[in-house]
């Protein structure tokens, strides 16, 4: 999600928030000292965010960072549940004449108890979810079944590592060695490496490790939407310690495997990228597109797309919006002869809680 959504999704949300308090919060004067706690708290969270879009780099940002992500993904996101759950408890005993339901409903204190329960299970589920990351496995066959002597190759799928603020250097070192452990054929970058937050420092050291793996067919990279925000040049990073970058470009792999890398903005079709180096069109590909979007242009193809962005459905609510921005918000789906696979992520943006998806390494075995 670009930094320029936060200017505007911000102020939508403070109020908002503000709005789900009882009325009857406003009217005794600790109570609106409760409620001024409450808007400065939104404000200083609002501010952090904008400062982290850029104006303090480092430390500082993260900090503040996390401070956001504990605010508004945690206290803001349970107030708006709560309340739109109040309201429908609510209207419910209403129909059915339950009076003394609805006084229990406009309590003030069940509220401030179910938001705090409500804050702090996606504080507590959303920060263990985002602290390691497991293993999804997935068989495609992308042969017609004439094949008499199909092949085999291992792609692990590594997308959104979002170095830095998203992949601490805990995180890091703990998806390098799990997906040492895998052992895979191939290893691809699905973008999102880095963003705005990420210090060259990150990229190197990340850069560095991953290399180290040396998987049979090598260790591939593409962009994803976030790299338009970061200064740092990731193609000059990786390249030094011998990782593939594919922009809109393809590689043909000494098992002979194609693998085509889409740059974000989609502009170049999957087949005139293959095209470029003798891959003919109906030839199984792999693809590395970090947005699950303009999937059914591909479905005569047999194509394997393999996808990331919309980190599963990291954000409670927000992550709601995923099935109407995408063609494969999450997991495995065929598209006529095309197969494709959407990762929730290694790691994620800006947040270091993720509920209800977790971080992943996608394991592909891929059969052409
Ligand atoms: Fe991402």
């Amino acid at each position: 999600m670009s930094k320029y959504v936060f200017y505007f999704l911000m102020p939508v949300l403070v109020p908002l928030m503000v709005l789900t308090l009882p009325d009857s919060w406003k009217r005794t004067k600790r109570k609106r000292t409760l409620l001024a706690v409450y808007g400065a708290a939104a404000v200083l969270s609002f501010t952090a965010m904008i400062s982290a879009a850029g104006f303090v780099r480092g430390t500082v940002e993260r900090l503040v960072l996390d401070y956001g992500a504990l605010f508004f993904f945690t206290v803001t996101v349970s107030a708006i549940v709560v309340s739109l759950l109040r309201y429908l408890l609510a209207y419910i005993c209403i129909q059915l004449h339950a009076w003394s339901a609805v006084e229990t409903l406009h309590s003030n204190r069940g509220y401030a108890v179910a938001v705090a329960l409500c804050a702090a299970f996606i504080l507590g589920v959303g920060s263990s979810h985002f602290s390691g990351c497991r293993v999804m496995t997935y068989d495609v066959n992308l042969t017609d079944g004439t094949s008499e002597h199909p092949s085999q190759c291992t792609v692990a799928l590594l997308s959104d590592i979002h170095l830095g603020a998203g992949a601490g250097d805990a995180l890091v070192d703990r998806i390098c060695a799990q997906t040492a452990e895998l052992r895979p054929d191939l290893v691809c970058i699905d973008g999102d490496l880095v963003d705005m937050m990420t210090l060259q420092e990150d990229l190197d050291s990340f850069a560095d490790k991953i290399s180290r793996l040396s998987p049979k067919y090598g260790v591939i990279y593409v962009e994803g939407n976030h790299e338009k925000d970061s200064d740092l040049d990731c193609r000059a990073a990786l390249e030094k310690r011998g990782i593939l970058c594919l922009y809109d470009e393809a590689v043909v792999l000494k098992n002979g495997l194609a693998v085509a890398g889409r740059r974000d903005a989609h502009e170049v079709p999957v087949p005139e990228i293959l095209s470029a180096v003798s891959v003919p069109e109906d030839a199984p590909a792999v693809v590395l597109s970090h947005r699950p979007s303009d999937l059914t242009e591909m479905s005569d193809h047999p194509y394997l797309v393999l996808c990331g962005h919309t980190h599963g459905y990291q954000i409670p609510i927000f992550g709601l919006i995923n099935p109407y921005l995408s063609d494969l918000p999450y997991g495995y789906r065929a598209f006529g002869r095309m197969r494709a696979v959407t990762s929730a992520g290694a790691a994620a943006w800006g947040f270091r809680i993720k509920w209800p998806s977790y971080n992943e390494i996608c394991l592909v075995r891929v059969v052409f």
